[in-house]
């Protein structure tokens, strides 16, 4: 059995055009108008396959064929999805891969009326960019948010989460109610691209992913004196724009004394009071670390917060690290690796093994089910940005692999 693979990839193409921006990237960010947008177009394609659509008062949906026998009913189900949303001028795979390939898996199956000894539900996760916060979906799958928590939330364009949620139509009383049992879930598995070179410099098809890397960070904010930018002179300044940059030049040297695939950004820094002609007194900067290494992790977050309150000592100014608790890095269930190795080899596709450097809410789902994930290559390695490319036939390869590996772990 496979794919129909014209239909998916006219699904990706059509999708990619939802928030798209000049230029040719695309932003779809949570609870925005284009995700609004998305979320009717995927509903809409589940509705003409004849499938049935739950959504969680967080945004997460949930896909099924109604035609689901009786028997199964209660039954542990094996999840298969990925996100509908993206990063801000980002490419049309990230998420939307995966998130369609499930659905043309649930709808194959659901079209030939396969028979199988678990459910299959098709999962599009929310948020899992985090621009309200990271892994957002599944995290309230999970564990779960308080009002408080909510309440805390912003996203990288200052909004609070509660606003623009309810601005959206969606109930907060419900977003606080969105766990679910692990006892209800067989296994997840998780079709992605690879999002960096190793498989296109191997020259093979499928990567099955061994484990994915754990994620720490959140702000630091340095806080200067707002003084002329005319009259006062390099030595008097405590220009706190000047120190968060030198910290993050010093972001190299620490991720390489932690370990070789330790890796540190900031990717946000705001200034205020942000004019030409004053010397900034708040600089605040995101900062993302990641590491396989639990233990790096720690090294990580001890050394970027030590230089931080260097630099601040030595310039005279104010520093304040507000770090979250990490994510810790997360292992693949090895049944599931040894299926997607299967079945790539069945259908005659060079696979190989390889960890995974990009979050995903299979990272989250480890903790609750056995967990699988299955990458394709992506073009020149890059993703996050609008040149994100994989090849037609390497998207249907996976697809495939992916509907083989449903089917095993359906089967039982
Ligand atoms: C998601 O793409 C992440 O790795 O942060
Ligand atoms: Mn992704
Ligand atoms: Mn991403």
């Amino acid at each position: 059995m496979c794919v129909d693979g014209a239909r998916l990839l006219g699904d990706l193409e059509a999708l990619g055009r939802i928030g798209r921006v000049p230029g040719g990237g695309l932003t779809r960010t949570s609870f925005s108008a284009a995700d609004a947008e998305a979320r009717a177009w995927y509903r809409d394609r589940c509705a003409e396959a004849g499938l049935s659509v739950r959504v969680d008062g967080i945004g997460n949906m949930f896909v099924s064929s109604p035609d689901e026998e009786p028997a199964l009913d209660g039954v542990p189900a094996v999840w298969s999805g990925s996100h509908l949303d993206s990063v801000p001028n980002g490419g049309r795979f990230d998420g939307a891969l995966g998130a369609l390939a499930a659905l043309e898996c649930v709808r194959r199956l659901h079209e030939e009326r396969v028979r199988l000894s678990r459910p299959v539900r098709a999962v599009g996760y929310s948020d899992e960019e985090g621009n309200y916060s990271h892994l957002f979906g599944s995290s309230a799958l999970v564990r779960g948010f308080t009002s408080a928590d909510l309440e805390a939330l912003t996203g990288r364009d200052g909004d609070r989460f509660v606003d623009t949620f309810t601005a959206a139509g969606w109930d907060l009383d419900r977003a606080t109610r969105t766990t679910v049992d692990p006892a209800a879930i067989h296994s997840t598995v998780e079709l992605h691209i690879e999002q960096g070179p190793a498989l296109e410099r191997l020259g093979h098809q499928i990567g099955i992913v061994s484990a994915i890397v754990g994620l720490g960070g959140g702000t630091i904010t340095f806080r200067g004196r707002a003084d002329h930018a005319g009259t006062t002179s390099m030595a008097m300044r405590k220009d706190a724009l000047t120190a968060a940059s030198a910290l993050i030049v010093q972001f190299p040297d620490i991720a390489r004394s932690v370990s070789d695939q330790a890796v540190v950004t900031a990717g946000i820094i705001t200034v205020e009071p942000g004019a030409a002609n004053v010397v900034p007194e708040v600089a605040r900067m995101t900062v993302d670390f990641r590491d396989l290494d639990a233990a790096h992790l720690a090294a990580l977050d001890r050394a970027i917060t030590t230089a931080a309150h260097g630099v601040a000592a030595r310039r005279g100014l104010d520093v304040r690290v507000d770090f979250e608790p990490a994510i810790p890095p997360s292992h693949m269930d090895d049944g599931i690796q040894r299926i997607i190795g299967e079945s790539a080899a069945a259908r005659g596709l060079l696979g190989s093994s390889l960890p995974s450097g990009a979050g995903h809410d299979s990272q989250n789902m480890a903790k609750l089910a056995p967990t699988g994930m299955i990458f394709v290559p992506s073009v020149g390695g890059r993703s996050h940005c609008p040149d994100e490319e994989t090849a037609d036939r390497d998207i249907v390869n996976g697809a495939n692999v992916l509907l083989d590996t449903i089917i095993a772990l359906a089967r039982g």
